[in-house]
């Protein structure tokens, strides 16, 4: 299926799952190395990073936890730039070494709001894993320690991300055309 059709919009295939199955395995391998000994805690952002923390999470293999936050701050295929909290933490992350799970860096501004709260609630280190990086989009100074697929500034569904609301099961990833 390398066409399909959300709502109003049409899409075309662009990373297949195996590409992505592979991307994946590499930041989870990476993560391995470099957190092994820090007692890390994994939080993945809903909606869109639930597919990616799912896959992520069965290629770590060092102690860890993993727990869930959930934003919002996308209407249609816009970034609105306002973020809003809908679910938080419960969990104290005093002291930890935090890794952000999340779908994809666009502009910056969702990772610029989670780095600066978590900074403020006492974590240790923040680091931030990435499915999706696009990175003609970044609009904030913020580093990103693991990208698993870097794409151009284009708008995409698959793999945990959606177009109002739609599209986050589908397997591989799809380009809108326009
Ligand atoms: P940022 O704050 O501009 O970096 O946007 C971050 C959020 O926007 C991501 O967590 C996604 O949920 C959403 N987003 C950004 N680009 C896309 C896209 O191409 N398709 C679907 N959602 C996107
Ligand atoms: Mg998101």
């Amino acid at each position: 299926m390398d066409a399909i059709k959300i709502k109003d919009k049409q899409f075309t295939l662009s990373i297949t799952e195996e590409t992505i199955q592979a991307a994946v395995k590499r930041v989870g391998e990476a993560i391995n190395k470099d957190l092994a000994d820090k007692d890390p805690i994994f939080i993945c952002v809903l909606n869109g990073a639930f597919m990616f923390a799912g896959d992520l999470m069965k290629t770590v293999n060092i102690p860890c936890e993993i727990t869930f936050i959930k934003l919002s701050s996308y209407v249609g295929t816009y970034s609105t730039g306002k973020v809003h909290e809908v679910m938080g933490l419960n969990e104290s992350v005093v002291g930890r070494n935090v890794v952000v799970v999340e779908d994809i860096v666009d502009t910056g501004i969702t990772m610029e709001k989670i780095i600066a709260s978590l900074k403020a609630k006492g974590a240790a280190d923040i680091k931030v894993a990435t499915f999706l990086q696009k990175p003609d989009a970044l609009k904030r100074d913020i580093a990103v320690d693991y990208v698993a697929i870097k794409i151009p500034n284009e708008f995409i569904v698959g793999y945990g991300l959606d177009y109002d609301g739609y599209g986050r099961n589908l397997k591989d990833i799809y380009t809108v055309v326009d």
